[in-house]
């Protein structure tokens, strides 16, 4: 149940006034306000600052947050934002609420949206903010299962992001063991609507998914600022070929998409460093198409273990980093200067590397410890000359 306490302005003016309280020292103290526990005011603290970060157009009077496992849980507003803009229709029947965040974002692609959640102060929760924003929604509270046995009409989409923690709240990461069951479900989904969208973890093995999912016609690999964040699958009742999205949010890297049967029979050439190296970004490394990235933009790969790439003429538009790079081949060049450490596919760990070259972190400059074909090597992009001085 809502504490509508909460919501009164001397309250909320109260967190609003107080967001870098510590929250430790909050629980601790005398209760400040009748009818509210200090813990219930650190909640609203927690919640507030997160919106700041994760969802701003939360970040307003009067709206409430839920404990912290449900904020965590909850996608942000960014990849949110994203995943609508691949749907548009009439009816959006999102099965795992939470905190709505997808939900609120998606729904503004629809006429009508209806929200399952099984946890009822969580979708109370919800109701309320929603209200606050002036958005509508029916909201179910009851099992997905029972909706799923129960419902007859059809939808343009069905949105579901499981949970991903079993009840002693451990991560989980196989379809059968998420909340829902995807497995068990998928068939009854593409009954009822015509598209699906689920949201997996970026850690998901991409294979597995291609060998599991029914009636799978896209993957999107969502990154944000470099950071893998999520992995969207989308059943289709329309049959078509399965394509690969990755994309790179807040950044200006354009989408790296193929067709999965692009990525038969191809190989990459081999090459020793030249004058450009390629850092792919990290949705494009996830998507596990290495040779692809090679045939497509026309470069070289280091070594079958090393995703990097060469090139002796600049490459526009490359989904990820491109450096100007230099051969070290005198280790004291590098030694007790800063740069920032890339190492791939290299014996020491970029921590092991500072320590034995005694370099210091950050700066403009990168140093790359990494494996061509056949022997290892450090680059750098890196005037040298310069920096002796
Ligand atoms: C990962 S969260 C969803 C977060 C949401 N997409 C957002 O952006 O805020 C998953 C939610 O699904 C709900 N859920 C899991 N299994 C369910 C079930 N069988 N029936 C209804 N809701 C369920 C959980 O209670 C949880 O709130």
């Amino acid at each position: 149940m809502i504490n509508h306490k909460l919501t009164t302005p001397e309250i909320q003016d109260f967190i609003a006034k107080n967001l870098q309280l510590s929250i430790h020292d909050l629980i601790l103290k005398k209760q400040i306000f009748e009818g509210v526990s200090n813990k219930e005011l650190a909640e609203q603290i927690v919640g507030r600052n997160k919106a700041k970060k994760k969802f701003p157009f939360l970040d307003k009077e009067g709206i409430l947050f839920p404990p912290h496992i449900s904020l965590e849980q909850a996608s942000s507003q960014t990849t949110a934002e994203y995943k609508a803009g691949l749907m548009k229709g009439k009816k959006l029947l999102d099965l795992t609420s939470g905190l709505a965040i997808d939900a609120y974002f998606l729904s503004n692609r629809f006429e009508e949206a209806t929200l399952v959640e099984q946890n009822s102060s969580l979708l109370e929760l919800v109701c309320h903010n929603w209200n606050i924003m002036n958005k509508k929604a029916v909201f179910i509270n009851n099992d997905l299962q029972n909706i799923l046995s129960q419902i007859s009409e059809n939808f343009d989409w069905i949105y579901i992001d499981p949970a991903r923690r079993d009840t002693l709240n451990r991560k989980k990461f196989l379809l059968e063991d998420l909340s829902p069951n995807l497995l068990e479900i998928q068939d009854r989904l593409l009954e009822i609507s015509e598209n699906v969208m689920v949201k997996l973890s970026p850690i998901i093995d991409l294979k597995y998914l291609t060998q599991n999912l029914k009636q799978l016609v896209e993957i999107h690999i969502i990154a944000v600022r470099n950071e893998v964040k999520e992995v969207v699958c989308i059943l289709s009742k329309k049959p078509k070929n399965l394509v690969f999205k990755c994309v790179n949010l807040e950044s200006t890297e354009l989408v790296f998409d193929f067709e999965y049967s692009e990525t038969d029979d191809i190989h990459s050439e081999y090459s020793y460093p030249e004058k450009y190296l390629y850092i792919p970004n990290n949705a494009v490394l996830k998507s596990g198409a290495f040779d692809l990235v090679s045939n497509r933009f026309n470069i070289k790969k280091l070594h079958p273990n090393t995703h990097l790439y060469t090139s002796d003429m600049l490459v526009e538009n490359f989904p990820g980093r491109v450096l100007e790079v230099n051969i070290i081949s005198n280790k004291k060049e590098i030694t007790g200067q800063q740069f920032n450490i890339i190492s791939k596919n290299y014996p020491l760990s970029p921590e092991e590397i500072k320590k034995k070259y005694r370099i210091k972190d950050g700066g403009s400059d990168y140093v790359i410890f990494t494996q061509s074909k056949d022997k290892k090597i450090i680059l750098s992009n890196a005037n040298l000359a310069k920096n002796k001085n």
